[in-house]
């Protein structure tokens, strides 16, 4: 079943530098059907739904590290196998010397506008991935961000924002 978030409703974790979570709201335990215990000490890819390209997670690795802030559209599955879409804001936190601490992720309900766009991409992402590699399915996204003349950031954030 596709559940859908709420308008009003933001689902907050915090990982550690390697991806495992340290933290996480209600809101989040709730839309995934896991308890705080049987999430906290787990990598985040416990939820990860086999429709999202590794494309895109290898994108948002390469970004975070670097302290700069990422948006991406994300399709993930609970517990009990249901699934739900996000639009996720993830950045690092950093310490007074300027050392990232843990990575913070908020996800808000994403726009059903961009999710029609974002749906066929993903899919060719994930054939191109399947029978060519991870950089033949990156580069899929930097030709339509070629051929539109945008940056990642540019289109995803105008997608929710339409
Ligand atoms: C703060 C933070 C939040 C993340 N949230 C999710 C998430 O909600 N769903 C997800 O599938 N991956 C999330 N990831 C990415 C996972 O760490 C992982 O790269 C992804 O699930 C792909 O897993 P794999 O590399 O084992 O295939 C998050 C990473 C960070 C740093």
């Amino acid at each position: 079943m596709l559940k859908e978030m709420k308008d009003e409703d933001f689902i907050v974790s915090k990982t550690d530098l390697k991806g495992r979570i340290v933290y996480s709201n209600q809101i989040f335990m709730d839309m995934a059907e896991y308890t705080e215990d049987e999430l906290l000490g787990k990598p985040h890819s416990i939820i990860r739904h086999p429709d999202m390209p590794k494309a895109v997670f290898r994108h948002l690795w390469n970004v975070i590290p670097t302290k700069q802030e990422i948006f991406a559209f994300v399709i993930n599955k609970t517990k009990n196998n249901n699934d739900y879409w996000v639009y996720a804001n993830v950045t690092a936190t950093v310490d007074l010397n300027g050392k990232i601490v843990d990575y913070y992720s908020v996800r808000r309900k994403p726009n059903p506008k961009a999710l029609a766009v974002i749906i066929p991409l993903y899919k060719k992402m994930l054939e191109v991935e399947k029978s060519s590699g991870v950089d033949a399915s990156f580069k899929v996204l930097t030709d339509i961000l070629a051929e539109k003349g945008v940056s990642y950031d540019e289109l995803v954030i105008s997608l929710q924002n339409q």
